[in-house]
């Protein structure tokens, strides 16, 4: 996600004390950055795309000031641009604000200040924070009230920083969003992670919930939302360079591994109403339930697109998953009422543009869920929705698939919302509110590296599910193969007998997801006492709602919840399986043999 960086007090120039911070946050990922350095005035500079185009745009200048903020921004409202950038400021410069996070009542908000002949510059939910900031400025109150007063306006997530002209202090306030402090000698530090400032400080002070701060050159305090100072702790990281791009862990796959709780969050925050049972997509209203959705999608996407056919198909929709480059190759009859909807992370794959470009050409309307706010695939289709995981920089797929899988069910209820069908969707509600914590449950107890220690040397891999869980079988074994270079299939687990059960025996572990106590769980058990008979290992990952775990030899645990999200559940357990494993073979994770993150071919 976004990066923020602050200082006050510098002691080289104050811009290139920021370039380097941004820079250490590179690895976040972004599509825009800026700088805005505070003293008598405040001087704004900011540029669409990577760090080299903003230092192009300072052409060797160097901007001082007391105090200065820095943002790197990956879009969430609005599309990359200049304008969209961070800083934002008020109308007449005063005011610069850098912000991590959503402000969700940024819209009635904005409508409030255009309505009093405010004019913004730009499509973020940001921009309102300056214009708030520089209205109670001009209400008389003093630059920390002002910026009290427009904080206290703001719902929603936030890591905030801001300079005001003629006042050498930065202000910053954090609800859902981190922030930490930097003391150095005589310069002080703020930003969203402590790379940013590690190569000058490692004494730092964390911001807790609801917490405000002021940093001067000479000095720092913490304030609670009363305004009452907060004694905080000076603790020292000693962390590593190379440790701190991946925030501890050894590989990327791992922290978006465990960025997921968070990832989850912000898929659903604002489109989930607890009390009143009722999940919207603000950005698909009006977008009617068709008579016919064609998903479109590659790899991991596309076991997402299986996911969410099953949705709809049990929701009497006819819904179909394609892989993006066989619908390219022989498209199928479109009827017209078919709404075709392309479901790619990175928003730049060329099977599925060009299969999405083929269904236009029909004359259909095409939705994109996606992560990448502006990208081709955003640009090109009539709606989009965003799934808000935040920038995934390993090329394995995690945190995005589990954010697709709950996209998708917020998607099939905006789409049913006006429908006869009378849905109840409070249990869903519940279970999704629920979900984000039960993930953390999973990655903090999960047993799947002494499990898979058993399997050093195994021939194959399978993984076998039913239902909403053969999409979930598909996608361990691709994620296994992927990063371990082992060879893994996922199948129907009632297929096995039809073929692949000639394939098991003791050198196959087989992985079977059997959850609840139902139907499906009783037939997958059975499916698993053939492969045992065999003599294959077997590993299942369940909810313990069944005797499932008489015919393991290992078990994975997950908590039990609804049906719709408990292969979101057992996927985490996947993942890990994978991740593991190829940690045990040396592999390289992060970025496979043979593999990109984006692919931009057909
Ligand atoms: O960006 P996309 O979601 O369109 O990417 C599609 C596939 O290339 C991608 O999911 C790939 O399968 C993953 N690297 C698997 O982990």
């Amino acid at each position: 996600m976004c990066g923020i960086i602050g200082v006050a007090g510098a002691d080289d120039a104050t811009s290139a004390v920021l370039l380097e911070g941004l820079s250490n946050l590179e690895y976040r990922g972004y599509d825009s950055a800026g700088i805005a350095v505070g003293g008598d005035e405040v001087e704004v500079e900011k540029k669409e795309g990577e760090l080299s185009a903003l230092k192009r745009a300072l052409a060797g200048r160097t901007l001082d000031g007391a105090v200065g903020i820095g943002h790197t921004r990956w879009s969430t409202h609005g599309p990359p641009s200049d304008e969209n950038a961070h800083p934002h400021t008020d109308e007449s410069g005063r005011v610069a604000v850098v912000h991590n996070g959503i402000i969700e009542n940024y819209r009635a908000l904005r409508d409030e200040l255009e309505a009093k002949g405010v004019s913004f510059s730009s499509e973020t939910d940001t921009e309102v924070v300056p214009h708030l900031i520089a209205e109670a400025l001009d209400a008389g109150a003093d630059p920390e009230s002002a910026f009290r007063r427009a904080v206290e306006r703001l719902e929603g997530s936030y890591a905030l920083a801001a300079v005001v002209a003629g006042t050498d202090a930065i202000f910053a306030a954090r609800h859902d969003s981190p922030l930490v402090l930097g003391i150095g000698d005589g310069a002080h530090y703020l930003a969203s992670d402590i790379p940013a400032f590690l190569e000058r400080t490692r004494d730092v002070v964390y911001l807790d919930e609801g917490e405000f701060a002021v940093l001067t050159p000479g000095d720092w305090r913490v304030e609670d939302e009363l305004g009452e100072p907060v004694e905080k702790e000076v603790e020292t990281v000693e962390w590593t360079a190379e440790q701190t791009g991946k925030s501890g862990y050894d590989h990327f796959m791992l922290k978006e591994i465990h960025e997921q709780p968070k990832a989850l969050r912000q898929c659903l925050r604002g489109r989930v109403d607890e009390l009143e049972g009722r999940i919207t997509v603000e950005e698909l209203d009006g977008l009617d339930a068709p008579e016919e959705v064609h998903f479109l999608a590659c790899g991991t996407s596309y076991h997402a697109a299986r996911y969410g056919a099953l949705l709809l198909q049990e929701a009497g929709v006819h819904a179909t998953a394609f892989l993006s480059s066989e619908y390219a190759t022989s498209l199928p009859p479109i009827a017209r009422d078919t709404l075709v909807v392309g479901i790619t992370q990175s928003g730049e794959t060329a099977d599925t543009l060009s299969a999405l470009r083929k269904a236009r050409g029909r004359g259909v309307e095409t939705v994109a869920l996606t992560n990448v706010v502006g990208s081709t695939v955003a640009r090109e289709c009539d709606h989009v929705m965003y799934i808000r995981a935040g920038p995934e920089i390993g090329v394995a797929a995690t945190k995005t698939f589990s954010s697709q899988l709950v996209g998708l069910n917020l998607f099939v209820e905006q789409l049913l919302a006006d429908e006869p069908r009378n849905r109840d969707v409070r249990e869903l509600v519940s279970a999704l509110r629920d979900l984000p914590g039960q993930v953390q449950e999973v990655l903090d107890e999960s047993r799947a590296d002494e499990v898979v220690e058993e399997f050093m040397g195994a021939k194959s891999f399978f993984f076998i599910g039913r239902g909403v869980h053969y999409p979930v079988a598909l996608e361990g074994a691709l994620k296994f193969k992927e990063i371990t270079y082992e060879h893994a299939e996922g199948f129907a687990a009632g297929e096995l007998k039809h073929g692949p059960l000639a394939l098991v025996t003791e050198e196959t572990p087989v992985f079977a997801l059997v959850t609840g106590d139902g139907e499906n769980a009783r037939k997958t058990i059975g499916n698993v006492k053939e492969v045992e008979a065999r003599g294959a290992p077997v590993v299942v990952v369940t909810d313990g709602e069944s005797d499932a775990e008489r015919y393991a030899d290992s078990v994975l645990e997950i908590p039990a919840t609804h049906e719709r999200t408990v292969p979101i559940l057992a996927n985490v357990q996947l993942q890990l399986v994978a991740y593991y494993m190829a940690r045990r073979l040396g592999r390289a994770i992060d970025k496979p043999r043979n593999l990109a993150k984006s692919v931009t071919v057909e």
